[in-house]
């Protein structure tokens, strides 16, 4: 083992130490939307641990990001309310350290939601995004440095990186709900700053739909694990060049609103990809 495989496992043997046996499913929650833990817990009864009690795990230096995994008892999910990012000065390593580490467990199942701003007018805030792929611009891949046989391939494929069952389980689940939602490519950039109107310009015409500064790095560590993943993108603003002024308080607000329809979208999610298709669903997913 080096460094960073043995990292991975501290944190793998802390997670088993506290929660027990992995669940089938993670739900990793970005900013603004910690509160959809509780509101996915309901009145089970929860064993909570602080992520400044794992090893390895920094704990999140931006508003609107707590750091807490949530383990309700009576549901098959563990939640993670709250990720590192680039901008906060850790490499990519850490910042997919846990993700590893839940795939390492025995998790097979990795939901990613996070905020992001519109590439494109059709993208309206407070919509939902279910992230049929994306474009990564941060610079940064986990999966740079010495390859360690055991661990995934050293050149992973990145084709149906978002799970396609998934998807369409989370399309289904939107129309049940009458949640507004589209599908779309996800841009992940480095941040802190928030996008130039050129740059908006540039990321729509490579494709992009919403940019971010999360989840990409995430999903190919995932993927690079044989995890499932599912991401869920809630529109908070339209992105830079498109007139309005962006503050990461109106961003967290936003996702914050929110929260009750994310919440019910990965409720019903969840049940819908453990149901077989009901004929009506399976003509239109
Ligand atoms: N840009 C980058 N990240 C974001 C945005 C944005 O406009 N909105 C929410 N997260």
């Amino acid at each position: 083992m080096n460094s960073w495989t043995s990292a991975v496992e501290a944190l793998r043997a802390a997670l088993e130490g506290r929660f027990g046996a992995p669940p089938g499913t993670a739900i990793v929650l970005g900013s603004g939307q910690s509160e959809v833990a509780e509101m996915l817990a309901g009145g089970s009864p929860a064993v909570k641990v602080p992520s400044s009690d794992l090893p390895g795990i920094p704990g999140p230096s931006v508003e609107g990001h707590r750091g807490e995994l949530i383990r309700p008892g009576e549901k098959d999910f563990l939640l993670v309310c709250g990720r590192l990012h680039l901008y906060e000065g850790h490499s990519a390593e850490t910042c997919v350290r846990l993700v590893r580490a839940l795939a390492r467990w025995g998790v097979k199942n990795l939901v990613l939601t996070n905020a992001s701003g519109s590439l494109r007018r059709e993208y309206k805030p407070g919509q939902i995004v279910i992230l049929d792929d994306h474009i990564n611009l941060s610079g940064a891949n986990p999966l740079e440095g010495k390859h360690v046989a055991g661990w995934g391939t050293r050149f992973p494929d990145m084709n149906w990186v978002y799970d396609l069952k998934l998807r369409k389980a989370a399309r289904r689940a939107a129309r049940r709900l009458a949640v507004r939602m589209k599908h779309g490519i996800y841009v992940q950039v480095r941040g802190p700053s928030y996008e130039t109107p050129a740059e908006v310009k540039a990321f729509a015409r490579l494709g992009g739909d919403v940019v971010g500064m999360s989840t990409a790095i995430e999903a190919i560590a995932a993927r690079h694990l044989g995890m499932r993943v599912l991401g869920l993108s809630v529109v908070t603003n339209l992105a830079g060049g498109f007139g309005g002024k962006l503050s990461h308080d109106d961003v967290v607000a936003r996702s914050k609103e929110m929260q009750p329809v994310l919440a019910r979208l990965i409720e019903e999610t969840l049940r819908v990809e453990t149901l077989s298709p009901r004929p009506a669903d399976r003509k239109r997913a």
